[in-house]
């Protein structure tokens, strides 16, 4: 049971896709690849591209001023910006203080948070609590990236699957209750299956590993699609479970958006109906930390979440990480 001091809601969301649109023909013309097979073991017929001039901290702004006008606050009352993201525009500083300049939220504390795919919903819980302790009262969590610059447009099993895009959420500390429980797990024992292993301290950027194209994602997919289903299963379970609630009583259920077949044996292993699940990942591809945050922004934006609704985001990601939070939706 979790015993925190103050209740914490979500209290606006937004998101912002950028305008480049790759269809799977675009990549056929790419890669030895056709929409056919790409369709077939993923779901996804397009995915959204950021501009060459285009950062991450450029499309958490839009999603951030997004989902400050739809919780009615001023970027001067964010206490606390966390950015959550395999793709900063640099490695240091955070992506977090360039938004900060971005929107002029001049009174926040800012950081970024990487955790793979999981990293919006780790994000969630890290923020929930430092609101719950009563140490700040508005947060600003962003999930955004644009892994399409990081991304080998020569590997067919990587091309295909990722977007660029943002989603933000302000979360308020009010008097009735909003997030109600959360799980988070990680897996560093399969640290190898998803990765971009240069330009930091273990292989420092040298001609050798631009040579080796070890700036680039690298992925087990098989290996990953496994550990997928079994971590959200875990976490969904959890996650309920800490708040006396079982998937029976779950209204709209948010997965990660990496792979079709990934969700539908996700909703087949915790017995969840189709009509519950929000998919969107036909139009953008696997979006990492952006995933969840620009799922849940158009499920609310389309009418999928009502007032009272139990809502769960789950997902997984490169660490392995996996987590997933509940909340009911009362904005
Ligand atoms: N077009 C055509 N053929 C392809 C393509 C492509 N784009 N990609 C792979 N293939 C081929 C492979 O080469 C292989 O051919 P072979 O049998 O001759 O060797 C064949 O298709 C089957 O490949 P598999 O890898 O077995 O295909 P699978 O059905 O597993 O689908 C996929 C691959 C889509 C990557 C799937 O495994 C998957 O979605 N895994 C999960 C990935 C994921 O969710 N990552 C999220 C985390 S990312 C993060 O945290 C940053």
């Amino acid at each position: 049971m979790i015993k925190n001091c103050r209740n914490v809601k979500i209290i606006g969301t937004g998101s912002y896709i950028p305008k480049k649109v790759l269809t799977n023909d675009d990549l056929e013309k790419i890669v030895d690849t056709s929409n056919e097979w790409i369709i077939a073991r993923t779901g996804i017929s397009e995915r959204h591209l950021a501009e060459d001039n285009e950062t991450t901290s450029d499309l958490s702004s839009k999603a951030a001023l997004k989902a400050l006008k739809d919780a009615n606050i001023e970027p001067k009352e964010i206490d606390l910006i966390i950015v959550a993201t395999n793709s900063p525009d640099m490695v240091f500083p955070a992506t977090a203080c360039l938004v900060q300049e971005k929107i002029k939220a001049v009174n926040a504390a800012t950081f970024d948070l990487q955790a793979g795919c999981t990293g919006f919903v780790y994000a969630l819980i890290v923020a929930w609590q430092f609101i719950s302790a009563g140490f700040y009262n508005n947060a600003l969590i962003i999930g955004a990236e644009t892994l399409s610059k990081f991304v080998d447009w020569t590997d067919r099993n990587t091309c295909v699957l990722f977007g660029d895009g943002a989603g933000a959420v302000i979360l308020k500390a009010k008097e009735e209750k909003g997030i109600l429980s959360g799980y988070l797990g990680g897996d560093g024992s399969k640290a190898d299956m998803i990765m971009l292993p240069a330009g930091l301290s273990k292989n420092p950027a040298s001609h050798e590993t631009i040579e080796k194209r070890m700036h680039y994602v690298k992925m087990k997919g098989n290996e990953v699609f496994k550990n997928a289903v079994k971590s959200m299963k875990r976490s969904t379970i959890k996650a309920l479970e800490k708040c006396n609630l079982s998937v029976k009583d779950v209204d709209c259920f948010i997965p990660h958006q990496a792979n079709i077949r990934i969700i539908l044996v996700v909703l087949k292993v915790l017995g969840i109906k189709k009509d519950k699940v929000f998919i969107n990942l036909d139009k953008y591809g696997n979006t990492s930390a952006a995933s969840v945050a620009i799922a849940l922004d158009e499920a609310v934006k389309e009418g999928k979440i009502k007032n009272n609704n139990i809502v769960v985001l789950t997902s997984f990601g490169a660490g392995l990480t996996y987590g997933s939070i509940v909340f009911r939706w009362n904005k």
